[in-house]
């Protein structure tokens, strides 16, 4: 019994190590496939990791943003194409070289103080912030910079990518410089339009007073005169800067502004100033009023003869431009000085009425406001270049009228207006005393006048409306 017993269990033994080598065979062949699949997979899979890696860096290579990486002592060790658009440098150039070679000068404290937050694994994000080009002009980025971790988690580098904001700040400021100068001419606009009607009031019964009275009365009544003159100019030009005072419109060829300007303007800057006037060699028509073109240079000129105390040169030139930036064809006034130039505040002040660097008496700070509002008024535009103890260059570009070059001599006859008589003229004024003083103008010219009140005429209807530009009172 014990025999079989013991046969019995080397049987089961036998068939117990059969089994297993079955099993052993089997667990070989499948650790086998399964080593094999898995170096397949690994093969597939690193092919496709090395895909992903060249794929990333031809993304960060072709970023038009700069992607710049930096050891945490500040060593550029990559530099994408952006990098090198934005700051000139090749990769050659800079990798190996301290980042504060891309910073201004004194940025090596704050150099220091990032890398340490990086190192401590922080980001860092500034959204205005500045870099040097290779050429050594600056600019302005905005910027993210993150840790680079290795594979156990420890920070062993820092990467930045940069962008040039420059251009979006300039256009920032430009607009809001724009949205400055249009609520001031609101502003100004509508005190001196309420102030041109109580001049017009007081100069015309000055005169029909004047007309009256004789010897000490009419000469006071004369400076009575002179003064509201004065005023009256002054409160023109801020019209003229608000765009509310409505002109005669006519095409006019640049050429012959700058022509007709250069003898009276020649006589006016004094000897120490040479005045040069360039034309262009075909017509340059614009759409504008002659008298305001006329202003613009006179006032651009005067300002150069100021700026340049101890003589100098001042170049006037018109000539048709073709532009991307406004895009188009444009009459182009240019007027440059060798004067003082002037401050970057100065330059951004320049516009706003009465903003003035001269003394009380020589400068009321009007006239490049003028200038602005009658560009403005034209569909054109102003730009100033100026560099301190150098010059200033200001361009003015005006809509061309080309279809109308050609009808350039046969405009504008010239005659004065003609008397009425007696044909009936509705005279609608909401001031009562302005309208009473256009009736009496009118009257005394020959018309008949019908005088209404503005505000007894109810709503507008909008069809109706006066053209743009045109204001109040039907005079
Ligand atoms: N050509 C120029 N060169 C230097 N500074 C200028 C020039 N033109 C204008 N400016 C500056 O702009 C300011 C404003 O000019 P403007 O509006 O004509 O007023 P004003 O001539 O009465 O001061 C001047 O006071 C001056 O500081
Ligand atoms: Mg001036």
């Amino acid at each position: 019994m014990k025999r079989l017993v013991s046969a019995g269990e080397r049987l089961s033994a036998y068939a117990i190590k059969a089994a297993g080598a079955v099993i052993g065979l089997a667990r070989t062949r499948l650790a086998d496939a399964v080593r094999q699949r898995s170096s397949e997979v690994v093969r597939e899979r690193s092919s496709e990791v090395v895909r992903e890696r060249e794929m990333l860096a031809a993304i960060v290579e072709q970023s038009s943003d700069a992607v710049i990486a930096s050891t945490l002592d500040g060593i550029i060790t990559a530099w994408n194409g952006g990098a090198e658009r934005i700051y000139g440098y090749t990769a050659g150039e800079v990798i190996g070289k301290p980042i504060t070679d891309l910073l201004p000068d004194g940025a090596g404290p704050g150099l220091r103080l990032a890398l340490d937050r990086l190192a401590a694994g922080e980001q860092i994000q500034q959204d205005e912030t500045i870099r040097v080009r290779r050429d050594g002009t600056t600019f302005v980025v905005s910027v993210i910079v993150s840790p680079i971790r290795d594979a156990a988690g420890v920070v062993v580098a820092a990467a930045a990518t940069e962008r040039d904001v420059t251009e979006h700040l300039q256009a920032r400021e430009r607009s809001a410089r724009a949205a400055r100068l249009e609520s001031l001419g609101q502003l100004a606009g509508g005190v001196a339009h309420d102030f041109n009607n109580l001049l017009a009031i007081i100069m015309n019964y000055a005169d029909f007073v004047a007309e009256e009275v004789t010897g000490e009365a009419a000469d006071d009544l004369a400076r009575i005169r002179d003064a509201a003159d004065r005023a009256r100019s002054l409160t023109g030009q801020l019209l003229l800067f608000a765009k509310r005072e409505p002109t005669q419109v006519e095409v006019v060829d640049l050429n012959d502004v700058v022509v007709q300007g250069e003898e009276l303007l020649s006589r006016t800057i004094g000897e120490d100033i040479r005045l040069v006037c360039r034309r262009c060699d075909r017509p340059v028509p614009v759409h504008a009023n002659r008298g305001r073109l006329d202003q613009i240079l006179l006032n651009l000129v005067i300002n150069a003869r100021d700026a340049m105390p101890t003589g100098g040169v001042v170049v006037a030139e018109t000539d048709i431009a073709q532009l991307t930036d406004p895009p188009g064809h444009w009459a182009r006034l240019t007027v440059s000085d060798t004067g003082t130039g002037m401050t970057a505040e100065v330059r951004d002040r320049l516009f706003e009425p009465f903003f003035t660097t001269k003394p009380a008496d020589q400068g009321t700070g009007l006239g490049l406001a003028t200038v602005y509002g009658i560009v403005g008024d034209a569909g054109g535009h102003i730009g100033v270049e100026s560099e301190l103890g150098i010059g200033t260059t200001f361009r003015i570009l005006l809509p061309v009228a080309a279809d109308e070059a050609a009808r350039l001599d046969d405009d504008a006859t010239g005659e004065p207006p003609r008397p009425g008589h007696g044909e009936r003229v509705l005279v609608v004024e909401d001031d009562e005393q302005v309208r009473d003083l256009v009736v009496r103008l009118l009257d005394s010219h020959g018309y008949r006048t019908v005088p209404v009140d503005e505000d007894d005429l109810g709503p507008r209807e909008p069809g109706r409306r006066s053209a743009p530009g045109h204001r109040r009172g039907a005079a």
